[in-house]
């Protein structure tokens, strides 16, 4: 693992799990409730390369994308992940590396901004999937407000069944105040929060 500046190298994720995709999609299901337990790095890696790693020459990723735009980002909320100081990370997936953004722990202020769902504050990390619209509907006009919105939910199911296959719990949350969990994840105007999942042991 390499350190340098504020960016910390993830360890390379498996390609080859424990659970079959079928079985991967027996088991899905929101989970809201998780062990006080931290997360490990490796499990961390695996989860932010199922939302959007890179897969192949040309940046193409685990994810479809409308005109391969790319208009998602990913930002870790982490409270107990050994190996992390608590605070608040974006992924580049080009290096599928982290880079630290802030130290604050805004897990609570993340749960109050979705309405007081308190299994943000409780879990030790949470995924938050953010967009840039303007990188695909500067190709696409409004069509591309559906299209990013489609993306987010292939990242979502990707999330998911990665943590089925981790053995971890995760749930998608959608209802949120907008403007306050921008606030909380410190986006800069022009980035727009999709969704939230909490992720933690069962
Ligand atoms: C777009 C979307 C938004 C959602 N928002 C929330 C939410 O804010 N809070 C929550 O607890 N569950 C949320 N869910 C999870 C659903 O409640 C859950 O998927 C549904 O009850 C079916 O249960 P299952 O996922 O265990 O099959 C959301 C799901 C989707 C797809």
């Amino acid at each position: 693992m390499n350190l340098s500046g504020n960016m910390l190298e993830l360890p390379a994720p498996v390609h080859y799990g424990n659970l079959s995709l079928e079985a991967a999609f027996l088991g899905r299901r929101s989970i809201r409730n998780y062990k006080e337990d931290p997360l490990d790095l490796k499990e961390i890696s695996q989860l932010l390369w199922a939302a959007q790693g890179i897969i192949r020459p040309g940046g193409y990723r685990t994810c479809p994308s409308a005109g391969a735009l790319y208009p998602l980002e990913i930002q870790l909320v982490a409270g107990r992940v050994d190996g992390l100081l608590c605070g608040s990370y974006s992924y580049d997936c080009a290096n599928h590396a982290i880079s630290y953004k802030n130290e604050k722990d805004i897990r609570r202020e993340l749960a109050l901004a979705a309405l007081g769902q308190s299994m943000i504050s409780r879990a030790p990390a949470t995924i938050a999937i953010y967009a840039i619209f303007e990188r695909t509907t500067r190709k696409y006009g409004e069509r591309g407000i559906r299209y990013i919105f489609m993306e987010a939910g292939h990242a979502a199911q990707n999330i998911h069944l990665q943590a089925v296959s981790l053995n971890l719990g995760t749930v998608v949350i959608g209802a949120f105040r907008d403007d306050e969990v921008k606030k909380a994840l410190g986006l800069q105007p022009a980035e727009s929060p999709l969704l939230l999942m909490p992720v933690g042991r069962i």
